[in-house]
C-alpha cells in the first residue's frame, strides 16, 4: 500500500497538483491501494505563521510515507525563497535524495524546436547530483551592505557524493540497455571539483566496459544538446549544471509543461515534482499545463514498483498531442482541469 504525502505548494503548483491527484484517484480505481494525505506547506502558511517545514514533519514523511509529491514552491512575496528552500531543498537534503532523475523524451516530433530532429534523436535521461555542489548553503557575507561587501558561495563535492551519482548513471544505462553515459562539468576552469569529478567518473566507468563513457564541458554540452542531441543516452552532472541542463532538455521536448522528475534515494522515501516552478502569473487561471505534473505521477509509480504507469500516461499525452487536445502553452485551448479530465477518461 503506497502512501504519498502531497504538498501542492504555491502558484500553479496547486493547479497542477489537483490534476495529478485525479490521476492518483484513477490509479487507485485500477486496483492499486494508493493512499495520500495533503499538507499545506507553502508561502501562505509561512507568511501567516513563520512555519516552513518542521523537522518532525520530515521525520513523519521519512517514517510513514513512501513518497512525497510536490507541485511547486516559490512566491514573489517571499523573495529570499526561505520557505521554498526549506521545503524543496530541505527535503532533498534531509532525505538524502541524491538522484535527480529528469527524463528528456520527445513524445511527439511536432513539439521539438530543433529542425529535422525527432523522437529517436531527443531521447535521453539526465541524472543531476542533488545533495551537494553550490546548493549546500555553505558560505556567507562579510561587511554586508557596505562598499566592501563580500559574498562567498562554496561548492561542496564529496568523493562519496560524486561516486554514487556517477554509479547510478551507469547502473541505469546497464539496466536499460543504453550504451552511452556522458559526464559534464567545468573542469577546465573549476579545477578542484573538476578534478574530482573527472577522476571518479572515469574510475567508475571502468566497471562498465560495455558502456561508452564520454565528457563535454558544460558550455559545449549545451551546444551539443542543440546540435546533435542523438549522441546522448544518459547525461550525469552536478547540482547546478544539472538544473540548467534540464530546463533546456525540457524545452527540446516541448517545454516546461511536459517535464517530469524524481528526486530519489533508491529504496527510501523519495520526492516527485514537475521540473517547472510556480509560474505565479498563471496561478489559479486554469491555464497551467498539468502534463508535467501528471507524467511525474508516472515517474513516482515507476519508482514505487509500478513501471507500467509511465508508458500508460505517456501514451495518453501522445494521443492528446496527435489530436490537438492540448493546453495553451502547447498551442491549444484546453484548460488545466480539462487536461486532467481528458487524461483520466483516456487512461
Ligand atoms: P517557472 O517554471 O515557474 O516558470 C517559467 C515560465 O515557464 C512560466 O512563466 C511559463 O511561461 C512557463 N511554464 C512553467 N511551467 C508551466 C506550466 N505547467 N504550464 C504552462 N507554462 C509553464 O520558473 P520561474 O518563473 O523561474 O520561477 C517561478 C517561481 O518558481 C520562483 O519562485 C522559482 O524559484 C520557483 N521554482 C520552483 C521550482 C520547484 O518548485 N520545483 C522549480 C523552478 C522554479
Ligand atoms: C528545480 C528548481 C530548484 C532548483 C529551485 C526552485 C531551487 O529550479 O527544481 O529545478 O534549482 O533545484
Ligand atoms: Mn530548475
Amino acid at each position: 500500500m503506497p502512501r504519498i504525502a502531497v504538498i501542492p505548494g504555491d502558484g500553479i503548483g496547486v493547479d497542477v497538483t489537483t490534476e495529478a491527484v485525479k490521476v492518483m484517484v484513477a490509479i487507485r480505481a485500477s486496483g492499486i491501494d494508493l493512499q495520500w494525505d495533503e499538507f499545506d506547506y507553502n508561502a501562505d502558511k509561512y507568511l501567516a505563521t513563520g512555519i516552513t517545514l518542521p523537522d518532525e514533519e520530515v521525520e513523519n514523511f521519512r517514517n510513514n510515507y513512501d513518497a512525497v509529491y510536490v507541485g511547486a514552491v516559490g512566491d514573489p512575496r517571499v523573495p529570499d525563497m526561505t520557505h521554498a528552500r526549506d521545503i524543496l531543498l530541505g527535503l532533498r537534503f534531509k532525505l538524502d535524495l541524491y538522484v535527480n532523475y529528469r527524463p528528456c523524451h520527445l513524445l511527439d516530433e511536432s513539439l521539438c524546436p530543433l529542425r529535422d530532429k525527432g523522437s529517436d534523436d531527443v531521447n535521453f535521461v539526465v541524472f543531476r547530483e542533488n545533495t551537494e555542489g553550490v546548493y549546500t548553503h555553505v558560505g556567507g557575507h562579510l561587511k554586508k551592505g557596505t562598499d566592501d561587501e563580500v559574498a562567498i558561495q562554496t561548492s561542496i563535492n564529496t568523493r562519496k557524493g560524486v561516486e554514487r551519482i556517477c554509479r547510478h548513471a551507469f547502473e541505469y544505462a546497464k539496466a536499460n540497455g543504453l550504451s552511452k553515459v556522458c559526464m559534464s562539468d567545468k573542469s577546465n576552469a573549476m579545477r578542484f571539483e573538476g578534478d574530482l569529478w573527472q577522476r571518479v567518473f572515469f574510475m567508475v566507468a571502468k566497471e562498465y566496459p560495455d558502456i561508452e563513457a564520454s565528457h563535454w564541458f558544460i558550455d559545449a554540452l549545451l551546444m551539443q544538446m542543440v546540435k546533435r542531441p542523438e549522441q546522448f543516452d544518459v547525461i550525469v552532472s552536478g547540482n547546478m549544471f544539472g538544473d540548467i541542463i534540464t530546463d533546456m532538455g525540457a524545452q527540446l521536448c516541448g517545454g516546461m509543461g511536459l517535464a517530469a522528475s524524481g528526486n530519489i534515494h533508491p529504496g527510501k522515501t523519495s520526492l516527485f515534482e514537475p521540473v517547472h516552478g510556480s509560474a505565479p502569473k498563471y496561478a489559479g487561471k486554469d491555464v497551467a499545463n498539468p502534463m508535467a505534473a501528471i507524467l511525474t505521477v508516472g515517474v513516482m509509480m515507476e519508482t514505487l514498483g509500478y513501471p507500467e504507469w509511465t508508458p500508460r500516461l505517456e501514451n495518453v499525452v501522445r494521443k492528446m498531442i496527435k489530436t490537438g487536445n492540448v493546453p495553451r502553452d502547447m498551442g491549444g485551448n484546453l484548460g488545466t482541469a480539462a487536461v486532467g479530465d481528458w487524461v483520466v477518461k483516456n487512461l
